[in-house]
C-alpha cells in the first residue's frame, strides 16, 4: 500500500532487544513483541475489525472487551465484511477497501473467514488474502509460546521449551493461485498450480528473520539466536536452491546468529518429538501454514494461536491462526484466548506494551487457574472466559 513521504519519514522501530548494546528488554516488553508501526506513541489508534464469519464472530467480541478493559487508546471501527455480507449483497471488499485499510487506519484486527455456504471460498479469498497480497504484508509472524505445562500434549516439555517463531512468507508461493486447469473433465486433465518464488521476496522475508532475531529476546529475557531455514529444497530444487542462496547470502550479514536447516518433512517429525531446539524458523507460504498449526497443537490447539501479517512501517492485520470453524460456530465453545493474544500482539506492534502485557498476564493466569474453555480443559463458554479475562484486566488497570 503506498504511504506518503511524509508517513514513511515518521516510522521508527520498537525499542526491543538490542543485540549491539546487549540489553535486555524494557519490563513492560510483551509475550508477543514485533515491528512497531509507531510513528507517534500518543495518538489515539485507530482499529479496523473485521470479525468476519463463524467463531470469529464470537471470539472477536471477548477480544474487544479486553482491549476495552485495558484501557488501550483506541478506536475501533467494525466492518461487515465476511460470508453474510457476500451472500447479501454480493460484496466481498467494497471498491477501494484494501486503499481505505492502508490510509484510514493504524492496525486491523480480523476473525476468520470461512463458510460452507460460499462453496467456492471466495470472499475468504479476497478479504483475507486480499489483504495480505494487497497490501503487501509479506511477514506472517506466528509466535509459538506454551503458556503451561497442562496444554502441551508431549510428555515432559515445560514452557521454557515452548518459545519459538515462525515467520511465514506471506505474498507468494502456491498461493499467488497461478496456473490453470486444462481438459477439464477429461481423463487428459492438466491441473498447474505454480509456485511463485521472487528474488525479492525471498530476500526480504530472509532478512526479516534474521533481524526479528536479533531484536527480540525470548520471554524469560535471553536472547534469540538462532535462524533456521524450512525449505523442501531436496525435492523442490528450483525454488529451493533460490532460497538456499538467498539464506546464506543475508546469513552473511549476521555472523552472530547461528543458521540451520530442516527440510520441512524433518521438520514435522522433529517439532511433535522434540520442539525444544527451534528459535526463529523461516519458511514459505504453505509450508508455514502447515507447519504453524501443527505448532499449534504444542501450544494447547488452534484456539491459542496468535498471528500478525505485517508490513513493517504500513498497517498491518492481525488475525488468530486458527479458522471459522463451522463445527462449533455459534454454540459458545469457542476459545478466545488466540484472538485474545492476536489483540495483545496487535497492541504491542502499536506501542501500547504496558496494555498487551497485562492482557497477556491475564490469559496466563486464566490458563493456570482453568478458567478456560473445553479445549483446554475448563468449563467456561467462549463469553464467560472472555469476561473472565476482561475482569482481571480491569483489576490490573486499577491496581497499577
Ligand atoms: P479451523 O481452524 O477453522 O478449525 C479446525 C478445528 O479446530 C475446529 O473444528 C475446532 O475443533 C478447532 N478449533 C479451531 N479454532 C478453535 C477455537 N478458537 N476454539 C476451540 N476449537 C477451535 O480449520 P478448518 O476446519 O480447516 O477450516 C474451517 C474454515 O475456516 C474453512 O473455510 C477454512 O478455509 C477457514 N479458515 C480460515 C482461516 C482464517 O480466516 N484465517 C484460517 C484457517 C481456516
Ligand atoms: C491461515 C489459513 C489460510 C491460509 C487459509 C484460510 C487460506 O489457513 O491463515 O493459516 O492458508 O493461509
Ligand atoms: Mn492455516
Amino acid at each position: 500500500m503506498p504511504r506518503s513521504a511524509s508517513q514513511q519519514r515518521l516510522c521508527i522501530r520498537s525499542p526491543f532487544w538490542d543485540s549491539r548494546t546487549q540489553q535486555h528488554p524494557p519490563p513492560c516488553d510483551s509475550f508477543f513483541p514485533v515491528d512497531s508501526k509507531t510513528e507517534s506513541q500518543n495518538h489515539r489508534k485507530r482499529i479496523a475489525v473485521i470479525p468476519g464469519d463463524g467463531i470469529g464472530q464470537e471470539v472477536i467480541p471477548q477480544a474487544l472487551k479486553v482491549i476495552r478493559a485495558s484501557g488501550a487508546d483506541v478506536e475501533l471501527s467494525e466492518f461487515d465484511w465476511g460470508a453474510d455480507r457476500y451472500l447479501r449483497d454480493g460484496i466481498t471488499v467494497p471498491l477501494d477497501g484494501f486503499a481505505m485499510l492502508g490510509r484510514d487506519f493504524d492496525a486491523i484486527f480480523a476473525g476468520a473467514f470461512g463458510d460452507p455456504r460460499v462453496k467456492t471460498n471466495i470472499h475468504a479469498k479476497e478479504i483475507l488474502l486480499g489483504m495480505r497480497f494487497k497490501m503487501d504484508l509479506y511477514a506472517n509472524v506466528r509466535p509459538v509460546r506454551l503458556l503451561d505445562a497442562s496444554l502441551c500434549p508431549l510428555k515432559s516439555i515445560e514452557p521454557k521449551d515452548v518459545d519459538f517463531v515462525v515467520i511465514r512468507e506471506n505474498t507468494e508461493g502456491v498461493y499467488t493461485d497461478s496456473g490453470g486447469v486444462f481438459k477439464q473433465g477429461t481423463p487428459d486433465e492438466i491441473a498447474i498450480q505454480e509456485d511463485i518464488n521472487t528474488r525479492k521476496g525471498v530476500e526480504r522475508i530472509i532478512r526479516y528473520a534474521f533481524e526479528y532475531c536479533e531484536r527480540h529476546a525470548k520471554l524469560d529475557g535471553t536472547k534469540r539466536s538462532r535462524v533456521l531455514m524450512c525449505d523442501k529444497s531436496n525435492a523442490m530444487t528450483h525454488a529451493g536452491g533460490l532460497w538456499q542462496r538467498v539464506f546464506k547470502e543475508v546469513a552473511g550479514e549476521h555472523p552472530q546468529i547461528a543458521t540451520q536447516h530442516m527440510y520441512v518433512d524433518a521438520l514435522c517429525m522433529q517439532m511433535v518429538r522434540d520442539p525444544r531446539g527451534f528459535d526463529v524458523i523461516v519458511t514459505n507460504n504453505m509450508f508455514g501454514d502447515i507447519i504453524t498449526d501443527l505448532a499449534a497443537g504444542l501450544q494447547g490447539g488452534l484456539g491459542m494461536a496468535a498471528s500478525g501479517n505485517i508490513h513493517p512501517g504500513q498497517t498491518s492485520m492481525f488475525e488468530p491462526v486458527h479458522g471459522s470453524a463451522p463445527p462449533i460456530a455459534g454454540k459458545n465453545l469457542a476459545n478466545p484466548f488466540g484472538a485474545i493474544l492476536t489483540a495483545a500482539m496487535m497492541l504491542a506492534h502499536l506501542g501500547m506494551m504496558r496494555e498487551a502485557e497485562k492482557i497477556e498476564a491475564a490469559v496466563l493466569e486464566a490458563v493456570r487457574e482453568k478458567k478456560t474453555t473445553s479445549d483446554i480443559g475448563g468449563t467456561l463458554g467462549t463469553r464467560e472466559a472472555g469476561d473472565w479475562v476482561a475482569n482481571l484486566v480491569t483489576k490490573k488497570v486499577l491496581s497499577s
